[in-house]
Parts: C-alpha cells; sequence; structure tokens
C-alpha cells in the first residue's frame, strides 16, 4: 500500500490540502493519507517548525504533498524556526535535489495572463530548478559586525561537478519525453559556479545527452526571452536561485500562481516532496476562496512521479482541464467559486 503525508501547514496551505484529501478519496482511496504540523503552525504546538518526528515520517512515506508555509505571523521568530527554514532542511534531509516546476497555459486561461493570448497560448514549459545546493545552503554564510562598526553580510554560491550533473541529467530525461530540448540558464560571464555549470552540463549532453538539442543562456537573457518569447523553450535547467526566480515569472506567463504545481525529486525509490508553488497567502486565508487546483495538480505529479500510478495522474489532469473548460473559476481566475466549489468540479470531472 501506497502512504502518502500530508502536511498542509499555514495560511491557505489546510484549505487546498482538504480538497486534496476529498479528490484522493474519490480517485486513489486505498493511498494510506498520513498527516503532521508543519511550518509556523508546527512552531506554535511543538516549538519547532519541523519536529524530528514529522521529519521521519516523512523520510518514510511515498511522498509528502506540502500546502503552504509561513507568514506575518512567524516573520520575527528566530531565523532557524522560521517556516522557511524547514522547509529549506526539509528538502535537503529528504534529498530532492530536482524540482520539476511546470508553467503550462491551459486554453480556457489563455486570456488570464497578463501577456497576449497570442504569446502564451499553448504554452508548456518545464523549469528544473537545482534544490538542495547552491546559494541556500552555501558555507560560510553569515551577518558580522567589523572593526569599524559597519556589518557585513556574506552568502556562498558553490556547486560541484556531481550537483550538476544529476539535475541536469534529470532536465535531460524528461526532455526526451516532450520536445526534446534542453535550455540551461547560469551567468558564466560573471560566475565560476556558472562557467562549471555550463561546462558540466556541455560534458554530459556530448556523453550522454546528443540526441536532445541543448542550448546554454544567460540567466538574466532568459528572464527576458520569457516573456518575449516563452515558447521557444521546453525544459529549462538552471539553479536554486535563479530557478527560483525564473519559476515565478513563469508561473506569470500562464495566468495564475494559483495552479501551478512542482515536484521535487531525489535518488529512484526516495519519496518526492510536492507542492503547490504559491505561498500561504495570509490575505486570503480562512476564507475559502483559494485555488485549489495548484494543490489538486502536485497530488496528480505525486500519483505519476512516486505512487506510481500513471493512469490516475491522467484521470485527476483530465478532470481538472475539464473543470475549467466548463468555466469553473476561483476568485484568482476572475470567478466567484469558493474553494470548496473548486473541488467539487474536479470530483464531478472524476
Ligand atoms: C519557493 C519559495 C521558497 C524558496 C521559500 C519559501 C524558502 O520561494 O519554493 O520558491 O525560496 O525556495
Ligand atoms: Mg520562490
Amino acid at each position: 500500500m501506497s502512504t502518502l503525508l500530508l502536511l498542509p501547514g499555514d495560511g491557505i496551505g489546510p484549505e487546498v490540502i482538504e480538497q486534496v484529501r476529498r479528490v484522493a478519496g474519490r480517485i486513489a482511496g486505498d493511498i494510506a493519507l498520513g498527516e503532521r504540523d508543519f511550518g509556523g503552525c508546527s512552531y506554535d504546538a511543538h516549538g519547532t517548525p519541523l519536529t524530528d518526528e514529522a521529519e521521519a515520517a516523512a523520510l518514510a512515506a511515498d511522498a509528502v504533498l506540502m500546502g503552504a508555509v509561513g507568514g506575518p505571523k512567524w516573520a520575527t521568530a528566530p531565523r532557524d524556526k522560521r517556516p522557511e527554514a524547514a522547509l529549506l532542511r526539509l528538502r535537503q534531509a529528504m534529498g530532492v535535489y530536482a524540482n520539476l516546476r511546470p508553467a503550462l497555459c491551459f486554453d480556457a486561461l489563455k486570456d488570464a495572463s497578463t501577456l497576449k493570448p497570442e504569446v502564451v497560448a499553448g504554452l508548456d514549459i518545464m523549469i528544473v530548478r537545482e534544490l538542495t545546493g547552491g546559494v541556500y545552503f552555501g558555507q560560510p554564510r553569515g551577518i558580522e559586525t567589523l572593526a569599524d562598526g559597519q556589518r557585513r553580510a556574506v552568502d556562498t554560491q558553490v556547486y560541484t561537478t556531481s550537483e550538476i550533473e544529476r539535475v541536469s541529467r534529470v532536465a535531460f530525461e524528461l526532455a526526451r519525453g516532450r520536445r526534446n530540448k534542453v535550455t540551461s540558464c547560469e551567468k558564466s560571464n560573471v560566475m565560476e559556479t556558472g562557467l562549471l555549470w555550463r561546462e558540466v552540463v556541455t560534458d554530459l549532453h556530448k556523453r550522454d545527452y546528443a540526441d536532445v538539442t541543448l542550448e546554454h543562456m544567460l540567466a538574466d537573457n532568459a528572464a527576458m526571452q520569457l516573456v518575449k518569447n516563452p515558447r521557444q523553450f521546453d525544459v529549462i535547467v538552471t539553479d536554486n536561485l535563479f530557478g527560483d526566480i525564473l519559476s515565478d515569472e513563469a508561473s506569470m506567463l500562464t495566468g495564475g500562481i494559483g495552479l501551478l504545481p512542482s515536484a521535487s525529486l531525489g535518488e529512484a525509490g526516495k519519496p518526492g516532496l510536492y507542492e503547490p508553488i504559491h505561498g500561504s497567502a495570509p490575505d486570503i486565508a480562512g476564507q475559502g476562496v483559494a485555488n485549489p487546483l495548484a494543490a489538486i495538480l502536485s497530488f496528480e505529479m505525486a500519483l505519476r512521479w512516486s505512487l506510481g500510478r500513471p493512469e490516475q495522474a491522467d484521470r485527476l489532469a483530465a478532470a481538472v482541464k475539464a473543470a475549467l473548460d466548463g468555466g469553473a473559476r476561483t476568485r484568482d481566475l476572475g470567478g466567484t467559486l469558493t474553494t470548496a466549489q473548486m473541488g467539487d468540479a474536479v470530483l464531478a470531472g472524476l
């Protein structure tokens, strides 16, 4: 039997995960669902945003599905006790080095983007973001006070050959099942890590993936190209920080951050971590108006990538598409449906 650990978290997290529970019950009732506190709610209840017990439960599950973490309430907590710190710790503990962030423009929503519909219609990009290295984890880091009284902050961007190679391999493999093109983004014109990144990707391509089209693009240019002509991209592979930024940008091409799921994968056979890419949205939390589709589509990715159930994933993806084609819209998409009513619309399609 498969086990899925739910980490609803903070803000709108519990509301959107509730809809995942309903969908999971309908489509895959044999999956055992667990649940733990995570993020700010865990800090309030247990004094830490991620307990050792919750971390162990995540490592023992077949997949982990998170809602959202963080909020103004915990902005002043000590840095290592903040919800965001727990998320980074969980990603690292699970070893999920490849973060898959699709930016897919549903046909029914091509008018919802801030870009012209003819620019985004049919858009289907997969961003592969390195997730357990780079400046997010590099040492040394910290803020020190200098002799003259001013302060000095340091972050370290660091990558090894193997870290670059394993995430690039994921990108090339994905491209083969799509339109067979990988765009690797870095700043090799100014950064040593960028230079190594370009070399390692080039070597791996030559060695194992010569059949895939590889293109290198400086990350700033990629940011520009994403709004200029986004459909030139198929798979984008990039480091942790550039991936954080480019994936937020790409999400806006699709008409809504409330729609976009993500999957974070590590070594084969290890549990994946699935999360909507939206945050905890404290401004609308508790009102029952959040869009649950990003969470539901994250569950769809879990069915596909960790739980070995591609048919159920296909059915769920089709039900979401049918709901949108049928005009189902939450507030973020210009409609009036509540979170639960959007859940109903997906259930109807199942
Ligand atoms: C994301 C978020 C996180 C990140 C934050 C909440 C730590 O922005 O998942 O993209 O920077 O990775
Ligand atoms: Mg981000």
